[in-house]
């Protein structure tokens, strides 16, 4: 087991590609850390620089305090394990997972030993004489995980390890690997693109947008104070909503305009997030996560303080536990760098309405709504929890001038 360090990090491929830029980030012992981005965003670079699998264009990369940049991957004492498993087919389960020890010319009555404990942890003692043909998929990303374990690495490295996995299995195995990473206690980096498994898998979570980190932090943390328009529309599902919108009022009743609604905000915001006041008068980004929304016949009565929208339901899906709404306000749509680039990574068009300012809204409501496609509806916000932007950098507006939430607190 072993800490892990990036100092400034970077990646220039041959061809010219700049890939990573500036990453800094300690990984300590035993812990868990998901790295998640867009598709592109140079996570899969900065492992295979750790695993030794990529040259290290600038900076240094440290495992147990001793610097690996120029340590060939087979002595770095780390195990990767990737999204396809490429196991032997013509080994059995057991001839596998102990492959990389028969290699080393390691003792056959201890291979047995490691190969059993490590079947023992995955569930895999009834499969071991198997060949990987007669497996499930997620038995066979356990003979993958298998074959790590068995080496007793410094650090795990994980690369997508799931997504060949159907959506059922995948929760199922996130589950298994959370365990068993916490059994074994060794350090972890694993990457994702999916937003999701990085908040149930981490114990903290790195988020990358074109080779540069946007945040590092617990994923509640991410989750409730997001650095900036990036990781804000990136983290949570669905996404927290953003339109843009003026700051009225004053420092006691503070007020937020938006597609000539007002909606009023409790003064304890601007005491929350003093860096807000000097927004007053001003255009902002204002976010709303869905959750914070409910359907104003269900809301308690008085609550919110008046403090609601006015549209009219342009989609009902009712998901079980909840219904989501999705209804639009005349408000101009965010359009900056980070938004453009969730966009693209969604697969939407961000620039849908040019001729009217209009941007498209999702509520979660209570399933008791009774609010159907084409309803007027009366949408309640929360707006205690709602998030702030600076709308030239993204920025979150909190205590600080520039806006971030500081360093310490992190
Ligand atoms: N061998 C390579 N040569 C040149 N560019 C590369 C190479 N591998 C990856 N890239 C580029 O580097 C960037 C980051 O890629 P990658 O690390 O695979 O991202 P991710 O894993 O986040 O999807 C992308 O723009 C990708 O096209
Ligand atoms: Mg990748």
């Amino acid at each position: 087991m072993a800490e892990v360090a990036l100092t400034g990090v970077g990646k220039v491929y041959p061809d010219g590609t700049r890939a990573v830029t500036d990453l800094n980030l300690t990984i300590a012992d035993g812990e868990f850390l998901v790295l998640v981005g867009p598709s592109g965003c140079g996570k899969t670079t900065a492992l295979r620089m750790v695993a030794g699998l990529e040259d290290i264009s600038e900076g240094t990369v440290t495992i147990a305090d001793r610097e690996v940049n120029r340590v060939p991957a087979r002595d770095r004492d780390v195990a990767m394990v990737f999204q396809s498993y490429a196991l032997y087919p013509h080994l059995s389960v057991r001839d596998n997972i102990g492959f990389g020890l028969s290699l080393r010319r390691i003792p056959k009555a201890e291979i047995r030993e490691k190969v059993d404990k490590a079947a023992q942890t995955l569930g895999l003692t009834e499969h071991l004489s198997r060949k990987p043909r007669n497996l499930s998929g997620g038995q066979r990303q356990r003979v993958a995980m298998g074959r790590a374990i068995v080496r007793e690495p410094q650090a795990f490295l994980m690369d997508e390890p799931l997504s060949n996995l159907d959506a059922k299995l995948r929760v199922q195995m996130r589950a298994e690997i959370a365990r068993i990473q916490r059994d074994l206690g060794v350090t972890t980096v694993y990457v994702t693109h999916d937003q999701t498994e990085a908040m149930t898998l981490g114990d903290r979570v790195a988020v990358m947008k074109k080779g540069h980190l946007q945040q590092v932090a617990a994923p509640q943390e991410l989750y409730d104070r997001p650095a900036n328009l990036f990781v804000a529309g990136f983290i949570g599902s669905p996404a927290m909503n953003l339109l843009q919108g003026r700051l009225t009022g004053d420092a006691e009743d503070p007020r937020i305009e938006v597609g000539g609604q007002t909606l009023a905000v409790p003064g304890r915001v601007l005491r929350e997030r003093p860096a807000l006041a000097a927004y007053l008068g001003r255009d902002l980004v204002v976010g709303i996560r869905p959750e914070d929304m409910e359907d104003s016949e269900l809301a308690a009565a008085g609550a919110g303080g008046g403090a609601s929208l006015t549209s009219t339901a342009d989609l009902v899906e009712a998901m079980g536990s909840d219904v989501l709404v999705h209804f639009a306000v005349e408000a101009a749509q965010v359009v900056t760098e980070d938004t453009k680039e969730l966009a693209r990574d969604a697969g939407t068009d961000v620039l849908g309405h040019l001729e009217a300012p209009r941007t498209d809204l999702v509520a979660r409501f209570s399933p008791r709504t009774r609010v159907k496609v084409g309803d007027p509806v009366t949408i309640q916000v929360d707006t205690g929890r709602l998030h702030f932007f600076d709308i030239e950098t993204g920025a979150s507006i909190w205590e600080s001038a520039a806006g971030s939430p500081r360093e310490d607190e992190v």
